[in-house]
């Protein structure tokens, strides 16, 4: 059991959204939430509705994000749950996109996980009341779809390293643990990313508004950030690895495995030999 109650957790993306929600579940478990974002408006509306503390923060900066974890420290003393939650999810085709496209899906999504755990996995290790870091993936790490390209392979970086961090912490026996959060819908600002959006050659990059669609905005398919706050407290309360928040689409899943299976399968092996026998 991870506690939460009077722990110092940081929410990154916190304004807004499944981070909002996360935010709000942890505050009303007990923890001292510091919420973290980039657009400044939302953080000072947010953190005033939520009785929390709000840091301006740009998670695709790393100097940016140890201020953020600096400041964390030298007000809190300490540090016990960091969320690297902050992320923008807009579309297009691979054919289309401007490598700015890239840079800004993969500087956001990958490297502000990346730089999250940077400048708080030594405050987390030295808390002798130990902590977890929690990791907002998606769906798309499971099942990569069309138009997702530069944000699947985003959210598939955040799930290895969760999983090689949560393998190494559990080898080096740290009283750290890692949640891996992979939502499927839920409804945020995501449709709005490029509200974030720096300078930089835009290419086919668009943000995709899925609650609009009629085919999809009458199937009951949709979470609020309410629900998702609530299973990733459930999560960190448990020390679980994966923070499932919606649990059928397993048989999506189980088609992919499916296929990798298949191919595994397909041909007989080469039987493998000694470095000895290769040289
Ligand atoms: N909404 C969904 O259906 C869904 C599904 C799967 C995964 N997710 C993931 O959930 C996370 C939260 O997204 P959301 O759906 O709540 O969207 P959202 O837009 O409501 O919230 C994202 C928050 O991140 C902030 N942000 C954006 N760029 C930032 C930056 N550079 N530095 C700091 N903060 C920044 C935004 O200001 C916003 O407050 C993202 O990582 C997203 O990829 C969302």
């Amino acid at each position: 059991m991870t506690e939460i109650s009077g722990v110092v957790a940081v929410v990154t993306g916190g304004a807004s959204g499944i981070g909002r929600g996360i935010a709000t579940a942890l505050r009303d478990a007990g923890a001292k939430v510091v919420i973290a974002d980039v657009e400044q408006g939302a953080l000072d509306r947010t953190a005033e509705e939520l009785g929390v503390r709000g840091i301006r923060v740009d998670v695709s900066d790393a100097g940016s994000v140890q201020a953020l974890a600096d400041a964390v420290v030298a007000e809190y003393g300490s540090v016990g749950i960091v969320v690297n939650n902050a992320g923008v999810g807009p579309a297009g085709r691979i054919r289309d996109l401007s490598l700015d496209d890239w840079r800004w899906v993969i500087d956001v999504n990958l490297w502000g996980v990346i730089h999250g755990i940077d400048a708080f996995l030594p405050h987390l290790l030295a808390n002798p009341a130990g902590g977890r870091i929690v990791n907002t993936s998606s769906m798309s790490s499971f099942q990569p779809l069309p138009n997702l390209g530069a944000y699947a392979a985003s959210k598939a970086g955040v799930h290895a390293i969760s999983e090689v961090l949560a393998a190494e912490l559990a080898e080096d026996g740290a009283n750290v643990g890692v949640t891996l959060v992979t939502p499927g819908g839920v409804l945020t600002g995501i449709a709005t990313s490029s509200r974030n959006r720096p300078a930089g050659e835009r290419g086919g990059l668009t943000d995709i508004d899925l609650a609009a669609d009629p085919t999809r905005r009458d199937v009951a398919m949709w979470l609020s950030p309410a629900d998702v706050g609530e299973i990733v407290v459930r999560a960190i309360r448990n020390d679980d690895f994966y923070a499932i928040t919606h649990p059928g689409a397993l048989p999506r899943v189980e088609e992919r495995h499916e296929g990798i299976r298949a191919a595994f399968l397909k041909y007989p092996p080469i039987k493998p030999r000694t470095v000895e026998e290769i040289e």
